[in-house]
């Protein structure tokens, strides 16, 4: 069988129109504004209306990509939607992106990997079209994270926001696209990263509510330093597989986590800071919608040419990491 490869064929992202500033933090929580920029990096982040949903945000996004793309809703074939905050348990959000959409051929379905989802769902996606079952896959992040912070914890609500980015991706001619595409999990570290309550083993009642079992629970300091060992060997590791080197990297987006975190990784890689892709003071950590909402604002300012090898490295909960490389 010949191989197809296959690349990005338009991106898209969408934001709610509410903003937390650290201002607003301050007022909330025993913080500050320098202790969040020096350790995080983070000025703001976006933040979700009560009668906002997740869904909305990813159909934006979604329908910016595939207008992009040129191509019709009703040719994709595969919609993967990353997110750790789908609309409701059943059915998934990829479902009802799909009605809304009106993409009915599609197979649809959720990635449950956190800040990894995206990178997870590239490489699904360019397995599918590499194996010849399917030919236009719809990939997005999409998180309303804010919803699941216990704003009396600043250890953690002062990090997250919310948004979603999608990507069309189809065949490309051979040399282009996605050259590499690795994704990875360790369980034996779910406990670093993880919302106990909502599901059949913490449950749901009054009290686990009332305990805020359904937040996001995290142990930053531990997390810091897997997710930078992580992000920079699976970054290695791709562009071993691709044949390149990171001299060859036009643009790393790197998962927005921490400025601190990004900063370690790149310099763990030996690549130019210019070279790396950074917006996390503006929108702070989203997950899985991070990376694809980075990669469409460096496509819209003009920052990717034709021929430009792009490097994308992920880490979350779970843990799980990846990391993806382009050539546009
Ligand atoms: O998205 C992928 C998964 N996420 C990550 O990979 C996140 C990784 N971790 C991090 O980004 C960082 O560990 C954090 C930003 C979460 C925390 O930064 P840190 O430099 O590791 O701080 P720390 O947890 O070691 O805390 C240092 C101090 C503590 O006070 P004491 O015990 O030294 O008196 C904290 O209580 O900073 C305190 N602190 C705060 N102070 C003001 C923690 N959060 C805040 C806050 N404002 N918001």
């Amino acid at each position: 069988m010949s191989k197809l490869n296959s690349g990005i064929l338009g991106t898209g992202h969408s934001f709610p129109e509410g903003i937390l500033t650290n201002a607003d933090l301050e007022r909330i929580v025993d913080t500050s504004d320098e202790w969040i920029t020096t350790r995080t990096g983070i000025k703001q982040r976006r933040k979700a209306a009560p009668d906002e949903y997740t869904s909305q945000f990813a159909v934006r996004a979604s329908r910016q990509a595939i207008a992009r793309a040129g191509i019709d809703p009703a040719d994709i074939d595969l919609i993967l939607c990353a997110t750790v905050t789908p609309d409701q348990i059943l059915p998934s959000t990829g479902c009802l992106i799909q009605a809304e959409l009106g993409a009915h051929k599609a197979a649809a379905m959720d990635i449950v990997a956190a800040c990894s989802g995206f990178l997870y769902g590239l490489s699904l996606a360019d397995a599918m079209i590499r194996g010849g079952q399917s030919e236009y896959a719809l990939v997005i992040g999409a998180e309303i994270l804010t919803r699941y912070v216990d704003y009396t914890d600043r250890s953690t609500c002062v990090l997250f926001g919310d948004g979603a980015g999608a990507a069309v991706v189809g065949a490309v001619e051979s040399g282009r696209g996605i050259l590499a595409a690795k994704i990875r999990s360790d369980g034996r570290y779910q406990d670093q990263l993880y919302a106990p309550g909502g599901g059949t083993k913490g449950g749901f009642s009054a009290e686990t509510i009332a305990r805020g079992d359904h937040f996001f629970k995290m142990k930053g300091n531990e997390l810091f330093k897997i997710a930078v060992r992580s992000m920079a060997d699976i970054s290695r590791e791709v562009l071993l597989e691709a044949g390149l080197t990171t001299e060859d990297v036009k643009l790393f987006i790197p998962h927005q986590a921490n400025q601190r975190i990004t900063d370690a990784v790149a310099n763990k890689l030996n690549v130019d800071t210019s070279m790396v892709y950074s917006n996390i003071a503006m929108h702070g950590n989203t997950s899985s919608a991070s990376i694809p909402i980075g990669l469409d604002e460096c496509v819209t300012a003009g920052r990717v040419q034709k021929g430009d090898v792009i490097l994308m490295a992920s880490f979350g909960g779970g843990v799980t990491w990846g990391g993806v490389v382009v050539r546009w």
